[in-house]
């Protein structure tokens, strides 16, 4: 339908086209500019970093040319990729108020998205105590945000608050950066029904599944059976008495906010509950699944997921376990889990991807994302402050201590145990350090005992950091 040349939406489309030339062509005066100030050549290592970037983007492009089913990537500049649908692909997904097709092309930044989630490798992404201990403002600015229906009172009574928020934060983090070798994790598409997937997804170390999807013999060789983190939205957590039965140790993780009727289901469940840290609050979120891979990236090596519509011929949105429905952005979605996949985040398993050897060859490897990630994040110290960089720990914007030596800054119990006294920690949260895989511990150790959190949304530097003592933990 798109394709038409008379169609209403060639117009816009047209002025679209002059803004992107007028915006290209500043973008090139800005870069000519900085390269006549010298601040581009003055470092060698400069051109070094955009060589680099240069050569990834090329095994970025090559990639998604492999991996895309039909996808293909515009190389526009050392940092700038455009993902392409083929000529003549179908948008079949109509945005209501803005009125127009989902659009065949999408830009990314590849510098950003590889900072972004290298960082989140490394992040800390359940809420905790600690944090709110340490970041400024944390129980009078932050907490209110967490909780519904607060009313007026705010957490200007920080007992009120403490009350909602006790059940739902542990001291410290639960879990950690490397606990995980290879982690699933499951949407929640009616796809999952044209594939059997199920021991695959079981044979991984940890699974991540979301909202109300059901784990049972009926769905068991699709989804699996394996289970041990869900995400939850708030209004999803009311239902989980049902959907959890059978399943006392699975992890849940409420995405968005917590009130007193979201409290008094948890007080039912043998369930350990969070908070995830990472939401971005009064915007549009972005889906549960993009969610879900944070969290899981924050724990593991590998990112398999199953169960995202990523497929061509998008018609309707299906869950496997509900009747279709109309909704999300399949085009923008496929287009940004294939870039994803290509920057070595994620490794994506569908049903026309299910018939292919499993071969990661022409994914970026380790060594190469490790050089693009110091390359990207030379060319952004250099251009935003002369002041370089302050080592590992230069995004980190406000700093706080924990000795667990001493009773210490942190306030409340040190054992989410005193807490929920009939609930289940025992599977992950209390294993001590040194019964960690060791990359988690190597991990540990490399960051000084130093747990990373998100301030606010997506900004990469502006960290909340809080030092743990190195000596008692390994
Ligand atoms: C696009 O949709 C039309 C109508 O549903 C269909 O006939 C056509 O085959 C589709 N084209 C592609 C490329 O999927
Ligand atoms: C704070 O809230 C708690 C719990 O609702 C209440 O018992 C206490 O009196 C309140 N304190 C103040 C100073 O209002
Ligand atoms: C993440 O942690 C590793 C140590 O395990 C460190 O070498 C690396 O620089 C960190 N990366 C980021 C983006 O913080």
């Amino acid at each position: 339908m798109r394709q038409h040349k008379q169609s209403p939406s060639a117009r816009p489309k047209i002025l679209y086209l002059v803004c992107a030339v007028a915006l290209f062509s500043l973008i090139l005066f800005s870069i000519q500019s900085s390269f006549f100030n010298g601040s581009f050549y003055s470092d060698p290592r400069t051109s070094e970093s955009i060589r680099d970037l240069f050569q990834f983007q090329s095994t970025v492009q090559q990639c998604v040319a492999n991996r895309g089913l039909g996808l293909t990537a515009d190389i526009i500049d050392h940092c700038t990729l455009v993902l392409k649908y083929p000529e003549g692909t179908n948008s079949t997904w109509y945005n209501q108020q803005f009125k127009k097709f989902e659009p065949l092309e999408y830009t990314y930044d590849v510098c950003e998205a590889i900072l972004l989630w290298e960082q989140y490798r490394n992040m800390t992404t359940v809420l905790t105590r600690e944090y709110l201990d340490v970041r400024p403002g944390g129980w009078l600015d932050y907490a209110p945000l967490r909780i519904a229906q607060l009313g007026a009172k705010k957490c200007y009574n920080k007992t009120l608050c403490e009350e909602q928020l006790d059940i739902l934060l542990p001291a410290k983090p639960p879990f950690h950066p490397r606990q995980f070798r290879t982690c699933a994790v499951v949407g929640n598409s009616g796809d999952l029904l044209k594939t059997e997937f199920g021991n695959e997804i079981d044979s991984h170390d940890a699974v991540f599944r979301d909202n109300e999807a059901p784990v049972n013999e009926k769905y068991a060789k699709y989804v699996g059976l394996k289970r041990d983190f869900r995400l939850v939205v708030r209004g999803s957590a009311r239902n989980m008495v049902p959907i959890l039965k059978g399943s006392d140790d699975e992890v849940l993780i409420i995405k968005s906010l917590t009130h007193r009727e979201i409290n008094a289901v948890i007080k039912t469940l043998p369930n350990p509950v969070y908070l995830f840290q990472g939401i971005v609050l009064r915007r549009g979120a972005k889906g549960t699944g993009m969610k879900s891979i944070e969290l899981a990236l924050s724990m593991c090596d590998i990112v398999d997921i199953y169960g995202f519509t990523v497929d061509p011929g998008y018609t309707e949105w299906t869950r496997y376990f509900s009747a279709p429905r109309k909704g999300h952005n399949p085009l923008q979605g496929r287009a940004y889990y294939q870039l994803l996949e290509c920057l070595g985040v994620i490794r994506i398993h569908s049903p026309m991807r299910s018939m292919r050897k499993q071969d990661w060859s022409d994914v970026p490897s380790r060594e190469m994302i490790s050089q693009a990630h110091a390359a990207a994040w030379h060319l952004r110290k250099s251009s935003a402050d002369k002041g370089g960089s302050k080592g590992q720990f230069g995004n980190c914007k406000v700093w706080g201590n924990v000795d667990p030596d001493k009773s210490g800054p942190i306030s409340g119990s040190p054992d989410m145990s005193d807490v929920r006294k009939y609930s289940n920690y025992k599977k992950w949260e209390v294993m001590p350090l040194k019964s960690l895989r060791k990359e988690a511990q190597l991990h540990y150790k490399q960051m000084e005992g130093v747990s990373q959190y998100k301030m606010d949304g997506n900004k990469l530097d502006d960290l909340v950091c809080v030092r743990h003592s190195l000596k008692s933990a390994v």
